[in-house]
């Protein structure tokens, strides 16, 4: 997969939930791994403690991505330490809900720092450092295509579809080099906060039930593996909100 050495993944919000699964699949395929955690530090030494138990190479750095200078000093560190990155995966996704009607600034400006212009500052960096041939896969939420009015999250959907269009606007401007730049979209994944009851669930998921953090990580997988894709969105959510 590259020239060197093994290839060399960040993943931020690594330490937890989602993140630590996709940490875990990218380093049973051989990637170094650099697990960015904000404020899970005693996570994120579990997780490179169980990597490394398992023959795997794994580090964490602290950061909060939607400062500008954290995500500068982390990419730096990353140039000194790993040389390189071959994989960013932007998994940072806040989620606070809150009714359009009341929806606080401060919780506004929160989401999209982190969501949208985190996952930029990330982009910008990594991109410095990727080879051709690298890629990046950003976490999005399904259904973002059809831009249905959600009363609930506003700010939270503005993030994901920005990055939808961060996403394709890489994917065009990088092709030439062979980096390639996608997303894939959950929908209820089975440990959200906002999961229905199993008998309601038919209601948003016609598949009729929560998905899995396996069933993101086959997706993101399947990209790892695919040369020819660039610039989609895979929705990866028995069919949410369709
Ligand atoms: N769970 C679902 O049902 C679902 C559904 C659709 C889409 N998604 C998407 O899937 C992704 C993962 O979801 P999740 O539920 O596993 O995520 P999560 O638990 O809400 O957050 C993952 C991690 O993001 C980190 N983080 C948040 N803001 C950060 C910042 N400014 N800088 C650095 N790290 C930051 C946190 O790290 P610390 O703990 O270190 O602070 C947290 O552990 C997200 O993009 C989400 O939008 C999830």
């Amino acid at each position: 997969m590259t020239v060197g050495g093994a290839p060399v993944a960040v993943v931020t919000g690594g330490a937890r939930r989602l993140g630590r699964h996709l940490c875990e699949v990218l380093a049973a395929r051989g990637y170094r791994v650099v697990i960015v955690y904000r404020s899970s530090a005693s996570e994120a030494a579990s997780l490179c403690a169980e990597l490394a138990a398992q023959g795997h190479v794994a580090r964490s750095i602290q950061a909060d991505i939607s400062v500008r200078a954290d995500v500068e000093q982390l990419f730096s560190d990353v140039a000194s330490h790993e040389g390189r990155v071959d994989l960013l995966l932007n998994n940072v996704g806040n989620y606070n809900p809150q009714d359009v009607t009341r929806l606080d600034p401060d919780v506004w400006d929160a989401t999209i720092a982190s969501n949208l212009s985190g996952a930029y500052y990330c982009c910008y960096h990594a991109l410095r450092l990727l080879p051709d041939g690298g890629q990046i896969i950003s976490i999005g939420m399904a259904g973002l295509e059809g831009i249905r009015a959600n009363r609930r999250g506003a700010d939270y959907y503005v993030s994901k579809t920005g990055l939808l269009v961060i996403t394709r606007a890489l994917a065009a401007g990088y092709a030439d080099r062979q980096i390639r730049v996608n997303m894939v979209s959950p929908g209820q994944l089975d440990n959200s906060i906002d999961l229905p009851p199993p008998d309601e669930i038919g209601r948003e998921v016609p598949i009729g039930r929560a998905g899995t953090m396996r069933d993101i990580s086959q997706a993101v997988e399947y990209l790892l593996d695919a040369p020819y894709v660039t610039g989609v969105n895979i929705d990866v959510s028995g069919g949410y909100r369709l």
